[in-house]
C-alpha cells in the first residue's frame, strides 16, 4: 500500500488529474528491464517505455556506470564560450546514426526545448540567407510538438492549446490531420488512404505564399495524439512541396527516433529526409534529461559566416550539452550499438501488429493501428463522456500489472524495444482479458 509518510500535497503533477491520482495513486518505486514495481509490491510490464522513452529497458548497467563515471570527474562545465568532450563525442555519435548530410547536433534538455530550438534554427536560417520574411510555421491538427509556447502553437491538440489561446505564436497554420476511420480503420503499418492530404500543403502555399513560410513541422508517426502513422506517399508529398517552395522540413522525432520504428530515425524507415529532425526521450534511454536537433549540413553552413567574433546562433541552455546528460547520451548509443537493439527489435514487430490486431473484435474497439513498435487500440468513447472508457481501463490495465498509456478513448502501446514474445502475448492477453468486461 502507499507509504502513509509520503506527503502528495505539493508536487503538482504534470498532465494529471492531480485530485483523482491523489485519491488512489498509482506508484512506481524500482524498475528492470520489462517491469516496474509497485509502491505494493507488484511487478507491471511496461507496456509504454516509461512515457516512450526507455527504449532498451530500465536500470541498464552499462549507462547507469556512464553517468557515475562522469559525476565522479566533472559534475558542470558551461558550453557558452568554453567546451568540455561529453557533447562532442556524443554529437558524433548521434551525427552517426543520422540521416546521411545530417551532421551537426544541437543540443537542449527535453523535446519541448528542442522543438523550439529548430523553429529557432529555421527562422534565423532563412534570415542569414537573406530570406527573412520566412517567419510562417505550418504545423498539423492532432500534432504534439511539446509544451512550449512554438511547441502548442504549431500544435495541433485543442486541449493543450485553449487555455492558451490568446498568446499562441501568430504566424501559424496547420495541415489537415490524417486520422480517417473510414477509410483507414484497421490498417496495418502505413494506411494506403491519405496521401493526398499532403497537398493541403500546396493550398496553404498559394495563400500565405511561399516567400513567407519558414518550415513544416510534423511528427513522422503521430505519437501522443493516438499514434497515426502516416499514409502511404504523404511525407514523401510534403517532402517533395517543401523542395520546391524552399520550405524547410523539420521531422518531430521525439518518439519516433532512436528505434521505434527499427531504425535510428524513422526518416530512414521512410526514406524521406527533413532538414531539421527534434529528438529526446531514447537519446539517453530516459536516465537523464536531454534533447536535441539534428541539422542538415547546408543549414548549420548557413551561420559560418561574417566576422568570427560573432555568436552563430544567439540560443541556447545553460545545461545544452551537460556533462552528465551528454555522458548518458554516449552509454546509450553504445549500447543502442553494441546490442543491436533497432535491428534485433525488428523480430518483434509483426508480433505487436498480430497482438494489436487481434483485439479487433472486442468489445467497444473501433480501430487498431500499429507500425513498428507501437500499437494504438482506438475504444468507442461512452456517450457524453469522452475519455472515461480509456480512463478506467488503463486503471485496470495497472491492478492487473501492465503499464499503459491513454489519450482520448485511445490505448497507446510503445514497449521498450527488449520485449520478448512471451511478454508481448502477455501484454496483449490482459488488455484482451480487461476490454471483454469493460463497460
Ligand atoms: C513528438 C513530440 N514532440 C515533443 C515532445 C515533448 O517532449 P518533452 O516532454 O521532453 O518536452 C513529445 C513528448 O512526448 C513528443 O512526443
Amino acid at each position: 500500500m502507499n507509504d502513509p509518510r509520503l506527503n502528495l500535497e505539493h508536487f503538482w503533477m504534470p498532465f494529471t488529474a492531480n485530485r483523482q491520482f491523489k485519491a488512489k495513486p498509482r506508484m512506481l518505486v524500482s524498475a528492470k528491464d520489462m517491469h516496474y514495481m509497485s509502491d505494493d509490491g507488484r511487478q507491471i510490464l511496461d507496456g509504454t517505455a516509461g512515457l516512450w522513452c526507455v527504449n532498451a529497458g530500465h536500470g541498464r548497467q552499462e549507462i547507469i556506470d556512464g553517468i557515475k563515471r562522469q559525476l565522479d570527474v566533472l559534475d558542470f562545465a558551461p558550453t557558452f564560450q568554453y567546451g568540455h568532450p561529453g557533447p562532442f563525442i556524443a554529437a558524433e555519435k548521434v551525427a552517426k546514426i543520422a540521416p546521411r548530410g545530417m551532421s551537426h547536433v544541437f543540443f537542449a534538455n527535453s523535446g519541448s526545448e528542442a522543438v523550439d530550438s529548430a523553429l529557432k534554427i529555421a527562422l534565423a536560417y532563412h534570415r542569414a540567407r537573406g530570406e527573412g520574411t520566412r517567419t510562417k510555421f505550418i504545423g498539423r491538427e492532432r500534432g504534439y510538438h511539446g509544451v512550449g509556447f512554438g511547441g502548442i502553437s504549431v500544435g495541433g491538440m485543442v486541449a493543450n492549446r485553449k487555455a492558451f489561446g490568446g498568446q499562441l505564436l501568430p504566424a501559424i497554420d496547420h495541415l489537415p490531420h490524417t486520422f480517417n476511420l473510414e477509410h483507414n480503420a484497421f490498417s496495418r503499418g502505413q494506411p494506403k488512404w491519405g496521401a493526398h492530404l499532403a497537398d493541403e500543403l500546396e493550398r496553404l502555399v498559394a495563400l500565405h505564399d511561399a516567400s513567407n513560410i519558414a518550415a513544416v513541422i510534423v511528427e513522422p508517426v503521430a505519437g501522443s495524439t493516438g499514434v497515426l502513422p502516416p499514409p502511404v506517399g504523404y511525407l514523401e508529398k510534403l517532402r517533395a512541396i517543401c523542395d520546391k517552395h524552399g520550405i524547410l522540413l523539420i521531422f518531430d522525432e521525439v518518439i519516433s527516433g532512436f528505434g521505434r520504428l527499427g531504425t535510428p530515425f524513422a526518416a530512414q524507415y521512410f526514406n524521406v529526409t527533413p532538414d531539421l529532425i527534434t529528438c529526446a526521450k531514447g537519446i539517453t534511454n530516459a536516465t537523464i534529461p536531454m534533447g536535441a536537433v539534428l541539422v542538415r549540413d547546408e543549414i548549420h553552413e548557413a551561420f559560418q559566416h561574417g566576422p568570427e567574433y560573432l555568436l552563430d546562433i544567439y540560443h541556447g541552455y545553460t545545461y545544452s550539452g551537460h556533462p552528465v546528460a551528454a555522458a548518458a547520451c554516449i552509454a546509450t548509443l553504445d549500447l543502442y550499438e553494441n546490442t543491436g537493439l533497432f535491428e534485433s527489435s525488428r523480430a518483434m514487430h509483426q508480433h505487436m501488429a498480430d497482438g494489436a490486431h487481434s483485439m479487433r473484435e472486442l468489445p467497444n474497439v473501433i480501430d487498431v493501428r500499429n507500425i513498428g513498435m507501437v500499437a494504438a487500440i482506438e475504444l468507442a468513447p461512452r456517450p457524453g463522456k469522452p475519455t472515461t472508457r480509456a480512463y478506467d481501463f488503463m486503471v485496470r490495465a495497472f491492478e492487473a500489472g501492465l503499464l499503459t498509456r491513454v489519450t482520448g478513448d485511445t490505448i497507446a502501446l510503445s514497449p521498450p524495444l527488449i520485449i520478448n514474445k512471451p511478454q508481448v502475448e502477455e501484454m496483449f492477453g490482459k488488455i484482451g482479458e480487461i476490454l471483454r468486461t469493460l463497460d
